[in-house]
């Protein structure tokens, strides 16, 4: 019997592209998108940082976003034996594992703290809701930083992380996804165009639109484009790669990755139309959205009081708007924390043999525990971990595992890999430049920018 079929058939899988799509173009989408994408927009020349993430994810990320799906599905096998699997010598085996564990680890840190910011997102979303029941102690306890707010919010979130997961991938993650993905797609585009209709929102949409060219080679607005295309497509973490040993064989990875990389760039866009002008909104209605140096406030200073203002400005009406604002937020992130649990968990549950369900709930309540401590060592440890997993760990490991692939897995199985379900390829464009893309020019263009 074909070995491959006899894997595959043992290991739960996708049960449609589109379910598929939805669920990795669902671990794109977050709260990179619909916060990160527009605050760094509003910090970064407007316009101009649209332009330059464009060309990132288009020279980078895309390219990066395929050579993680065809890690994972050339061995249908978890992260860290996909990486191990690249090579038979073993001192790429070691090189394979250690980048494995490692990113199991960094995927690991940044859903404990993915899960706390998704905490209070669940808070602020529950805030309207009290408030119009007349609930004002515990709506106020809900948007106040307190430990036990920070705590609940954080395992509340966790565990609905975790119950998803436990599922396996076709009942939980696929199904989540296909139900979740859809509302918010629904979600933001009605936000987005209540919120353009409001006085004052041409100001927004020009600061938006409008590129501040001058400062578009900007060397840190460049480094802040690779590193948000990374995040945003989830690369350098074994999350896709872990969902990519799913696919199936009769997908075509390369046109995959462009629905999934075209989806989030999308809803980033779209999220700024949003964003952004509710900003300038808000500013007109005497909200303070520039700190006292002249810069513009702090991201979270945006998501929790900039917007809740604006919308407690509006009355009842403000109640419901922002309740649906903090829904969207909380899907976003919902169906980005199961992709980063799922990598973890599967590499638990194929190296250890155990079940998924316990694997879930362990490897869940683990990272719950790094959480805690987190939240309980707050200024020291928040933002470190932030700056660690996401502006280091992420584009460094990326570029180990398109080194990997390219440089020490056999060419002729990657090219296998990549026919499967584009049986016409080598006639194609993509062929001809994507594996010396890969090769040489990632790797150069990645380092220009670090060193630039
Ligand atoms: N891509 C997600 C976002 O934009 O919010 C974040 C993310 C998901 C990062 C999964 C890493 C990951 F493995």
């Amino acid at each position: 019997a074909d070995p491959d079929f006899i894997a595959s058939s043992e290991r739960q899988g996708f049960s449609s592209r589109l379910g598929f799509v939805l669920a990795a173009a669902g671990s794109a989408v977050g709260l990179g998108n619909i916060w990160g994408f527009p605050t760094q927009v509003a910090q970064n020349g407007g316009a101009a940082f649209i332009l330059m993430y464009l060309v990132m994810v288009a020279i980078l990320a895309y390219p990066m976003l395929v050579a993680e799906l065809t890690i994972g599905r050339m061995s249908k096998k978890n992260p860290m034996d996909a990486l191990m699997s690249l090579s038979d010598k073993p001192h790429w085996k070691l090189i394979g594992k250690i980048s494995g564990v490692t990113g199991i680890l960094v995927v690991s840190l940044i859903l404990s703290f993915y899960g706390i910011v998704s905490g209070w997102l669940m808070a602020f979303m529950g805030e309207p809701v009290a408030r119009l029941a007349g609930m004002d102690g515990f709506a106020d306890w809900l948007v106040g930083f307190s430990v036990s707010r920070n705590l609940i919010t954080m395992a509340v979130f966790m565990v609905l992380t975790v119950l998803i997961v436990r599922s396996g991938v076709t009942d939980g993650v696929e199904r989540w996804s296909k139900r979740l993905m859809p509302s918010l797609f629904i979600l933001l585009m009605a936000l987005a165009g209540y919120i353009a209709t409001l006085p004052g929102a041409e100001e927004g949409l020009r600061m938006y639109f409008v590129p501040d060219l001058s400062k578009i080679f900007d060397p840190s607005l460049m480094v802040s484009a690779m590193g948000q295309a990374f995040f945003s497509l989830s690369l350098g973490t074994c999350a896709i790669m872990a969902y990519g040993s799913y696919l199936s064989q009769e997908e075509n990875i390369s046109s995959i990755a462009g629905m999934v990389a075209g989806l989030d760039t999308g809803v980033a866009i779209l999220a700024g139309i949003l964003i952004i002008p509710a900003m300038t909104i808000a500013q007109a209605n005497g909200v303070e959205i520039y700190a006292a140096d002249g810069s513009l406030l702090s991201s979270d200073a945006l998501v929790f009081s900039v917007l809740p203002s604006l919308f407690h400005s509006m009355g009842d009406l403000g109640e419901y708007v922002a309740f649906a604002f903090f829904t969207l937020l909380t899907i976003a992130a919902l169906t980005s924390s199961i992709s980063m649990l799922e990598a973890p968990v599967n590499t638990a549950c194929e190296k250890l043999n155990q079940p998924r369900g316990r694997m879930a709930l362990l490897v869940g309540a683990s990272i719950a525990l790094i959480s805690t401590i987190i939240i309980l060592n707050f200024g020291a440890l928040f933002g470190f971990v932030i700056t660690l997993t996401t502006v280091y760990a992420q584009p460094m490991l990326a570029l180990v595992f398109g080194l990997l692939l390219m440089w020490v897995a056999s060419r002729n199985k990657v090219l296998q890999e990549l026919k499967s379900g584009n049986p016409d390829m080598e006639q194609g464009l993509f062929w001809k430049i994507w594996p010396w893309y890969v090769k040489f020019v990632c790797p150069v263009l990645m380092l220009a920018v670090f060193l630039g």
